[in-house]
């Protein structure tokens, strides 16, 4: 396999950002998270260019949820992204990594009431998924700009699981709806409007970008058109994919700029009401997703009906395989010459079936104490990481300028136990 340009191969051995990955592992220990500070910055500017050449009127929101260490927040600042946030906490990481309020866009769903207040007192731009949160919004004062997302009607990713829109999706509101709620919205004096869609992740097809924009741009002019009002922003979401497999290419991110703008811009050319808004994308893993190793100690082999490898990195540490079957590619990172022999399962030391990092996968002879490097696991990896069967949460390392930086130490024990209380009654 080709490995990307921060990960080599030097005398058998994994070395990430010219860092040795067994180092890494005799200082921090396993499981690890270890990310390429240049693979972020490069991954980031290839689709800020690929975008702002096309149309100079354009931003990113960095999303939060693909991987919310605040060194990403701090690299990702430093390089110009603004943020987009799906919870109160992470306005608050947003905001301590140093984004101000107005780079901070909250799309949150099925709100409450705190955190309806909570956003608009911190002043950041909100983007409601239905037309009636603006009414119990506005009980708290009245936005300067307020957004709305849109269910197009259709939505694409990678698994069913990652599709977000269509009419089976919880998200955003139908074209009818959504002319409803501005027609609220301009009524209650509010005078700047956004427009958002997020229809899915992990999508490696540039044409299905163009299509699902001419639909966003089609509800923008509808309504445009129906109220006079204009957009200050139209935000098409996150969604752009990486290969994970061995079978998918690359996503041309040059192609899907222009498909984009240019469905973006031959709707501003057909209706003038819609006015001049800055293009938003929000994309998560794109920018972080193969910035990201996995390192993970195998502890048992076990031959029985089939071969499973056991490691300490399950699905309490890198959920994806197990929630929605993803693939990632798995090395053993002090092995790296050693031919793949046979099929084996890759599972974690949890305690439940489902606990799987790779089924079926061919892999080298493993042993244990040897060291998997799980590839590709910068979104959606710690990010949605868990404590399940007692397990603390793994550390995180970043290499910057070719030193390893601890970024997020590993959870104690003590820790896990800091916010229970038991009754004096049990004591
Ligand atoms: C509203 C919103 N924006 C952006 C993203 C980022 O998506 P991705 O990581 O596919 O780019 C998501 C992911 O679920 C999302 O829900």
């Amino acid at each position: 396999m080709v490995l990307q340009e921060h990960l080599t191969e030097r005398n058998g051995s994994l070395f990430i950002e010219g860092v040795n990955s067994l180092e890494l592992v005799r200082e921090f220990g396993t499981p690890l998270f270890v990310t390429s500070s240049a693979r972020v910055v490069s991954n980031y500017r290839r689709i800020h260019r690929a975008f702002s050449s096309k149309r100079t009127r354009f931003r990113i929101h960095y999303a939060l949820k693909a991987n919310s260490n605040l060194a990403v927040l701090r690299l990702l600042k430093r390089e110009g992204a603004s943020a987009d946030c799906s919870s109160i906490p992470e306005i608050y990481f947003a905001t301590f990594a140093g984004y101000r309020p107005e780079e901070i866009l909250y799309s949150g769903n099925y709100n409450s009431d705190e955190e309806l207040k909570f956003a608009l007192e911190s002043g950041v731009t909100i983007n409601l998924d239905d037309g009636p949160l603006l009414n119990r919004l506005v009980r708290f004062g009245k936005p300067e700009i307020i957004s709305f997302r849109i269910n197009p009607g259709v939505g694409k990713g990678g698994f069913a699981g990652i599709t977000t829109a269509g009419p089976a999706a919880k998200f955003g509101m139908r074209e009818r709806e959504a002319i409803a709620a501005y027609r609220t919205a301009a009524k209650l004096g509010i005078k700047r409007f956004g427009m958002h869609m997020m229809t899915g992740s992990n999508i490696l097809d540039c044409n299905y970008f163009g299509m699902i924009t001419g639909r966003l741009m089609k509800v923008a002019s509808d309504v445009s058109r129906e109220l006079g009002i204009s957009f200050d922003f139209i935000d098409i979401g996150g969604g752009f994919g990486i290969p994970y497999g061995p079978s998918e290419n690359e996503l041309d991110i040059t192609h899907t700029a222009e498909l984009v703008v240019n469905a973006f811009e031959e709707a501003l050319s057909s209706n003038s009401g819609i006015g001049n808004p800055e293009l938003v994308i929000e994309p998560g893993r794109y920018i972080v997703g193969d910035s990201t190793v996995l390192l993970s100690s195998v502890t048992h082999v076990k031959r029985s009906y089939s071969t499973f490898v056991g490691c300490d990195a399950g699905m309490n540490v890198l959920l994806r395989p197990a929630l929605y079957g993803a693939y990632h590619e798995v090395l053993i990172a002090n092995a790296m010459t050693r031919r793949a022999k046979s099929r084996v399962n890759i599972t974690g030391q949890i305690c439940e079936n489902t606990d799987i990092i790779a089924r079926n996968r061919m892999l080298a002879s493993a042993r244990s104490g040897d060291i998997l490097a799980i590839l590709n696991a910068g979104a959606y990896g710690f990010s949605m990481g868990s404590r399940y069967n007692g397990r603390p949460l793994a550390a995180e390392v970043m290499i910057i300028g070719g030193r390893a930086e601890l970024t997020r130490e590993r959870e104690g024990f003590a820790e896990m136990l800091s916010r229970q209380r038991v009754p004096p009654s049990l004591l």
